[in-house]
């Protein structure tokens, strides 16, 4: 069943099916592109590929189905994440051409554990001048090329360039189970030897996913989702983390050999936050989209039969703040699809503190300003977000049958909460605390007609625009 109350305007998702990790993530020739892991017939079938998606803006999108398949050899059990990488002047006709580098997944038959044995992790390119003709696939790299101690878990290269080199991070386990990112390196882009790699200073995982590299104001960071996390006391059980390192003052990823997991900070503290990829845009920015959902999340995603699951977070700028935590914003560009602004009314008999508002829909931006003290913000009565006691929580009421279906509690302690902008997108909710330093990221799947918006406590500004829908036409 295709259920339209739940299908996202500006988070991005395809038509029907699986959607998971953002891959090849650029800005060329004119639109930005977002490739992104795809099994279109799920629930039924396994495919596993690339789904493209372009925009002019980063607001209104359009959806170009399933671009790279699993149809050669070295990709026959899918083509797996990876990300884009532009030649300057590459292209035949003196333009620039466009790289994608991804990892085809190959399980041989036999009995194997996939791990140690039975599997193939095949760095392969794609080239394009245009960004849609897809080029023949190139296998640069198989098992034989990586250093002896990786097991059969290498993938999701990410590529750049730097010091007049190419560099390619990949996650990987070793035969110790212990997670790493290897890095190889390269003149041309085609032939890759292994250069160096990034190890914890302490056990950390025993596989590190979606490895990416972050410079900001001259700082750079390791972004990765370690896997096996799932008995540290901030893991809420789950095996698969996402989060980043910051490197000291100076030193650079390529050069690094250990990073301290002590330093490692959750990317979102909500339910639905993985494998994010960042790239740089014309303008300077450093733009990361991730993926709202998990490798094996313990809630629903798909409730009543959907024949889609999952979506995209929106594009959020990076910046740094002074002590090197990385804040996340939405994209500016997302205030183009504000609508009416709904004036905030305070409830009948309600302390002076209180505000509420109705909205037809469930797409809106809530912006809150000048907070101080204990607050409290609701969504239709059964979603919560709300601060008290150095702690920054959302909650939902009900369990699987809930609103959450099956989401609880999510909370990180702050010294304080500042401001706080949501964004409501049907069955997807963002959530930016203190200008996007602590972030949640969650799907929630509400069933009333109209969004109701109850605030209590002390606050200069509140205000909440509806949104439009930036992905019209793609489905
Ligand atoms: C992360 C991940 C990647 C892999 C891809 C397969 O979610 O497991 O490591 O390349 O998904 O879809």
């Amino acid at each position: 069943m295709t259920t339209n109350r739940w299908r996202m305007g500006f988070h991005l998702m395809p038509p029907t099916g699986w959607v998971n990790d953002p891959n090849g993530l650029c800005y060329f020739k004119g639109l930005y592109h977002v490739f992104h892991q795809y099994s279109p017939d799920w629930p039924n079938g396994s495919e596993r590929g690339w789904g493209h998606a372009t925009s002019p803006d980063l607001v209104h999108w359009t959806h170009h189905g399933m671009v790279i398949h699993q149809d050669i050899p070295e990709d026959a059990n899918g083509a797996y994440s990876g990300s884009a990488y532009i030649v300057p002047g590459g292209g035949a006709d003196g333009g620039d051409l466009l790289r994608l580098y991804y990892t085809g997944n190959v399980k041989e038959p036999g009995a194997h554990d996939y791990i140690y044995s039975g599997r193939q992790a095949n760095e392969i390119l794609i080239e394009t001048t245009d960004g849609f003709n897809l080029g023949e696939k190139q296998v640069l790299l198989r098992n034989a090329d990586y250093p002896d101690f990786c097991s059969c878990h290498v993938r999701d290269p990410k590529v750049w360039s730097q010091d007049g080199s190419l560099h390619m991070l990949l996650g990987a386990r070793d035969m110790d189970d212990e997670g790493l990112a290897l890095i190889m390196e390269s003149q041309d882009g085609l032939s890759w030897t292994t250069a160096s790699t990034i190890r914890p200073t302490s056990h950390f995982g025993f596989m590190w996913e979606c490895p990416d590299r972050i410079a900001l104001d001259g700082f750079e960071y390791l972004s990765f989702c370690p896997q096996g996390m799932a008995e540290l006391p901030w893991a809420n059980g789950l095996r698969d983390q996402s989060g980043y390192i910051p490197l000291p003052a100076a030193i650079k990823l390529i050069g690094c050999d250990r990073v301290s997991p002590a330093l490692f900070r959750r990317w979102d503290f909500g339910f639905d936050f993985y494998a994010p990829q960042t790239f740089t845009d014309p303008q300077g920015r450093t733009i990361l989209i991730g993926w709202m959902g998990l490798p094996e999340p313990p809630f629903d995603s798909a409730p009543d039969n959907l024949d889609w699951i999952h979506c995209l977070t929106v594009p959020r700028v990076l910046t740094r703040c002074e002590d090197g935590v990385v804040a996340m914003a939405p994209a500016p560009e997302l205030e183009q699809l504000r609508g009416e602004q709904v004036p905030f009314a305070q409830a009948d008999n309600a302390p002076a503190q209180t505000r509420t508002a109705t909205l037809s829909a469930h797409r809106a931006d809530i912006v809150v300003d000048g907070i101080s003290g204990p607050f409290d913000l609701a969504l239709d009565g059964a979603a919560r977000i709300a601060f008290a006691d150095g702690e920054l929580t959302l909650s939902f009421d009900g369990g699987a049958q809930g609103i959450g279906r099956g989401r609880q509690t999510r909370s990180v302690n702050v010294n304080a909460l500042e401001n706080l902008r949501v964004l409501v997108d049907n069955s997807a909710l963002e959530i930016f605390a203190n200008n996007g330093r602590e972030v949640f990221s969650t799907r929630w799947f509400p069933t009333a007609d109209q969004l109701g918006i109850a605030i209590k406590g002390t606050a200069e500004a509140a205000r909440v625009w509806s949104m439009g829908d930036g992905m019209e036409g793609t489905y």
